[in-house]
């Protein structure tokens, strides 16, 4: 049976990932996978979640089977991030959240409600996107469109065509939003952007889809929450999947959720009812303890407090990278302005070099970057940032 199968290309990044790891030269920086790394260069775990992992030994007393949701209380302290604690949804009845298996399972979660719910709708993804959204959202059975988003020559978010695009989506289909710290590009929505495309929403018709999976690494956490919070407030209906794989570092306990807006609290109920007849089908429940340690973490005043700093200790340092990178290449003999480095939030942004150079920098400088020049400023560090500037410098300087 089995020989009828064909080989499939590595997937972008965790295939990059695999050669990264594999790469034996001591000298060597991973800037691929959308990993924080600390200043030594570890993806360290957090001290809150040792602490709540310390907690949890002693206060678990089962393995038994979780429900099809997940744990509840997860599912409300997910909301009181997402939201805000005084939002005027949260206690609306009109939110259905399911705990689910990271970013990922949300956001096949939700695709698989609303293809049930519309098997017609269209989904609509900006160019770019992360590279796996529209494998993802496309094998859950979305006809897939797309939206310009970025434009490559300015480093700056295309807003005429964009809108342009967006108010030509037919009522019923499914707009793809960031939430923040856009991946792959960095360059976010502003509130303008956010409130216009509300506005679009509510006069075409069609349903946000918003990908939040980096709250707290762009502004901070109320702030790159600005969209979500606005659309939950406007639009009758929204769909939001957000992972605790970057802010809490818990990457592979795969630890998300999946939250719907309706515009009835009856209609929460049946989304929620079709929502756990599909995790049934595919996983039948989530891995419980990432989001056991999540749900002890913000229920918690003083452990939610300890995170919220480990958190932004972590933006500061990306942020502080981000200027360290932009000042250390900008003075290359190519004259390429790489200024929008330094504007960008989240971990990302691209380098905008030739796939040559990028070649070039893994070749010989063992400096892995994904193939869009999509590069992980989170990789760097004080003690690779000159190896990698002047790297960086080298490729360029060559042309
Ligand atoms: C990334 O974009 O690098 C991360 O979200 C990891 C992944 O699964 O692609």
């Amino acid at each position: 049976m089995f020989e009828s199968l064909k080989p499939i290309a590595k997937d972008p990044i965790l295939g990059l990932m695999a050669a990264f790891r594999a790469d034996k030269r001591e000298k060597k920086i991973d800037l691929g996978v959308g990993v924080y790394q600390d200043d030594s260069g570890r993806t360290p775990v957090m001290k809150s979640v040792k602490q709540a992992e310390a907690l949890l030994m002693d206060l678990e007393h089962t393995k038994s089977y979780q429900g099809i949701a997940g744990d509840n209380d997860y599912n409300q302290q997910m909301m009181s991030l997402l939201f805000g604690s005084n939002h005027s949804i949260v206690g609306s009845g009109r939110l259905a959240t399911l705990q689910a298996p990271g970013g990922s399972g949300s956001l096949r979660v939700g695709a698989e409600v609303v293809l049930r719910a519309r098997p017609e709708a269209k989904l609509w993804v900006g160019v770019p996107t992360w590279p796996n959204h529209i494998p993802l959202l496309g094998s859950a059975g979305f006809s897939i469109e797309q939206y310009p988003y970025y434009d490559l020559s300015t480093h700056k978010i295309n807003t005429e065509a964009m809108m342009d695009a967006l108010s030509q989506v037919p009522a019923g289909d499914v707009v793809l939003l960031h939430g923040c710290c856009h991946n792959p590009t960095g360059a976010d929505l502003t509130k303008q952007h956010w409130d216009q495309i509300a506005q679009l929403a509510l006069d075409r018709g069609f349903i946000p889809f918003i990908d939040i999976a980096y709250q707290g690494l762009g502004d901070g956490l109320d702030a790159d929450a600005y969209g979500v919070r606005m659309m939950a407030e406007k639009l009758p209906e929204l769909i939001v999947a957000s992972s605790c794989s970057k802010n809490f570092g818990l990457y592979r306990e795969r630890t998300g959720s999946i939250t719907f807006i309706a515009e009835t609290s009856e209609q929460a109920q049946l989304i929620s009812s079709q929502a756990m007849s599909i995790a049934r089908q595919i996983y039948s429940m989530p891995p419980a303890h990432g989001a056991l340690l999540v749900a002890l973490i913000l229920g918690d005043d003083q452990l939610r407090a300890d995170w919220q700093a480990e958190l932004e200790e972590v933006r500061l340092r990306i942020m502080s990278m981000r200027t360290l990178l932009t000042d250390s290449i900008n003075n290359n003999a190519a004259g390429i302005d790489f200024s929008h480095i330094k504007q960008q939030r989240g971990m990302f942004s691209f380098l905008g070099i030739e796939s040559q150079q990028l070649e070039r920098l893994r070749e010989e400088f063992a400096i892995y970057i994904v193939s869009s020049t999509r590069v992980n400023i989170a990789g760097i560090n004080s003690n690779n940032i000159e190896y990698l500037s002047q790297s960086i410098r080298t490729v360029l300087d060559a042309g």
